[in-house]
């Protein structure tokens, strides 16, 4: 299905974003009593975080898991799970139990993958179904820590690396462009089969790649490739990344 566009101010974007995030949440605790969710880093999160905290929604149902995570400790001032402690986690009071993050301080990334993996699958069942995906997107159209022509992509039996299984959902990445190279990620398929998956960009650096996934007239992306994809997506752009 075509994904539902908004161009806005980001003060509009961010309202939207929370509604969306409370229906959505709700909507599915309301039929299976527990909502699954993917977050990720960068400005994404520094953007949406925040208003995602003081939301009414019950964070004793909702599992929380990453998109993403660099190969840092969690007190490291490049990881997600940090960033998304101090805007979130905490203000939120999420309770620990419902916090599934990825261990990107493990020496052995295929190790951390293959332990994340299991972890999702227990939660999300296999293959994994996360009721809700937030991504942010890079100027080169990378999503999470799938890079163009890289492990991750497309379809998932092409490519992968060392010690992951052909069908891994989680996986490590050895080599992004974008620091620090060493890395954790969903597959694109995972993402893919997210009950909504919210991607939002902002600044002109992403406009090209935005418009080439938003009328699929650059396909070779990773955002491009989600956005055909996903059942049901919604787009936010700021409107430096919405021009066209
Ligand atoms: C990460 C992200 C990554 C990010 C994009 C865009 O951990 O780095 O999850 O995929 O969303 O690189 O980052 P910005 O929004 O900060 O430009």
């Amino acid at each position: 299905m075509k994904p539902r566009v908004f161009v806005d101010d980001l003060s509009q974007l961010r309202l939207t974003f929370a509604k969306e995030f409370e229906t959505q949440a709700m909507e599915v605790i309301a039929r299976r009593e527990k909502c699954i969710i993917a977050l990720p880093g960068g400005s994404v999160a520094s953007a949406f975080f925040p208003i995602l905290a003081t939301l009414a929604v019950d964070w004793t149902r909702i599992e929380v898991f990453w998109i993403d995570e660099r190969a840092v400790p969690p007190d490291h001032p490049d990881s997600n799970v940090g960033l998304a402690s101090r805007l979130l986690l905490v203000p939120a009071r999420v309770p620990p139990a419902r916090i599934h993050r990825m261990h990107g301080e493990l020496p052995d990334l295929d190790q951390a993958a293959r332990r994340a993996t299991d972890e999702l699958k227990t939660i999300a069942g296999d293959p994994p179904h996360v009721d809700l995906a937030i991504v942010g997107v890079g100027d080169d159209g990378h999503v999470a820590s799938i890079f163009p022509s890289r492990p991750g992509a497309s379809t998932d039996s092409s490519a992968n690396t060392r010690g992951t299984k052909a069908d891994q959902p989680v996986i490590a990445v050895y080599d992004a462009p974008k620091p620090p190279a060493r890395r954790l990620t969903l597959t694109l398929s995972v993402l893919a089969n997210a009950g909504l998956v919210i991607v939002a960009a902002f600044g002109a650096s992403k406009a090209q790649a935005m418009r080439g996934a938003l009328d699929q007239s650059d396909t070779a992306t990773p955002v491009a490739e989600l956005l055909r994809r996903a059942p049901s997506s919604l787009v936010l752009l700021d409107r430096a990344a919405g021009l066209s």
